[in-house]
């Protein structure tokens, strides 16, 4: 029988500092065995349980896209005394660490061919939403989709990520984009102002649309509201939750919010699943 909490191999072949303080890096990682790349098929919104010899092991949702075939990609926060994130931004490339996954139910991209994708980020939470954008831009993809409208947003310039993305995104015709800070620079010449504001503004029709929504949760709140206000129904608004895990697979009742567990029903949830779930002391 095989473990399920065997990792699988992998290497660290590229490290990108994603924002000015540091504290977001982005690991591309390439499984040493052919079978467990070939094994490891995963949909936008699902997590990996990442590990590090010495240190354990952490939930990380999945920022490359499922048609990146040659890598997978994790940004990873370093919490001061968090033990693995810390363990995480100190590797090399060349350095091994262990994956296991893909857990979770993630995005059902496939249900959604046909409609509108409004999708709105803010902070480093925006990972798998990256992962989702790069999955509807793909050019097997795009005509699935209708339009795609994103707002993204974050503290300052500075801890934008993806900067490169950024720019090509905001230069295609088939996208809209809307960037957001929350506090400029001397340097920034785009939008100010916080994520649930620019979406009122930005209005983004409701019409056979479906909004994924990804943030801390006091911009998740401020979203919400708005998003109704426009016509989003609460079953065509979807968001991921961020709870502490251990086994990632349903099996150690770490994470369960009233019957659900986050690990293997969520992380994503409709906002209709949010309100019908006992609300947290
Ligand atoms: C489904 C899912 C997806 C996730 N995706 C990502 C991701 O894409 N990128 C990413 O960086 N993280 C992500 N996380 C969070 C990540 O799993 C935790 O930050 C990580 O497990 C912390 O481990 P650690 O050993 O570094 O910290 P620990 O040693 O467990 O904690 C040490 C201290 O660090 C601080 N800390 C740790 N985690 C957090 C936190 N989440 N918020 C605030 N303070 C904290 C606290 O002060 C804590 O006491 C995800 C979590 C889940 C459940
Ligand atoms: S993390 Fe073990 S049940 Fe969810």
């Amino acid at each position: 029988m095989i473990n399920p909490y065997l990792p699988m191999p992998v290497t660290v072949t590229k490290i990108t500092v994603e924002n000015e303080s540091g504290d977001l890096k982005t690991l591309d990682l390439v499984f040493n065995e052919k079978k467990d790349a070939q094994s490891f098929k995963f949909i936008c919104g699902q997590f990996a349980e990442i590990s590090v010899e010495g240190a354990g092991e952490s939930p990380i949702g999945i920022a490359s896209s499922p048609m990146d075939e040659d890598f997978i990609q994790f940004t990873v926060k370093r919490y001061s005394r968090g033990v693995v994130t810390s363990a995480l931004h100190n590797l090399s490339e060349g350095d091994r660490v262990g994956v296991r996954g893909p857990y979770g139910n993630g995005f059902p991209m496939k249900d959604f061919e046909g409609s509108n994708i409004v999708i709105v980020g803010g902070g480093f939470a925006v990972t798998t939403l990256r992962s989702t954008i790069r999955y509807l831009l793909h050019e097997k993809n795009r005509s699935r989709f209708k339009d795609i409208t994103v707002l993204y947003g974050a503290r300052n310039p500075g801890e934008l990520l993806y900067k490169s993305e950024l720019k090509e995104w905001e230069e295609r015709d088939d996208i809209t984009i809307h960037i957001t800070v929350d506090k400029g620079d001397e340097k920034w010449k785009g939008q100010v102002g916080l994520v649930p504001n620019v979406l009122k503004e930005a209005a983004p029709s409701s019409e056979n649309a479906v909004t994924l929504v990804c943030g801390p949760p006091i911009m998740l709140k401020y979203t919400m509201l708005p998003l109704l206000d426009l016509g989003f129904s609460p079953e065509r608004i979807l968001t991921s939750l961020e709870r502490r895990m251990k086994c990632g697979i349903g099996k150690c009742g770490r994470c369960n919010i009233g019957n659900k567990y986050v690990c293997k029903d969520g992380p994503v949830f409709t906002y209709k699943q949010l309100q019908e779930m006992p609300k947290e002391e």
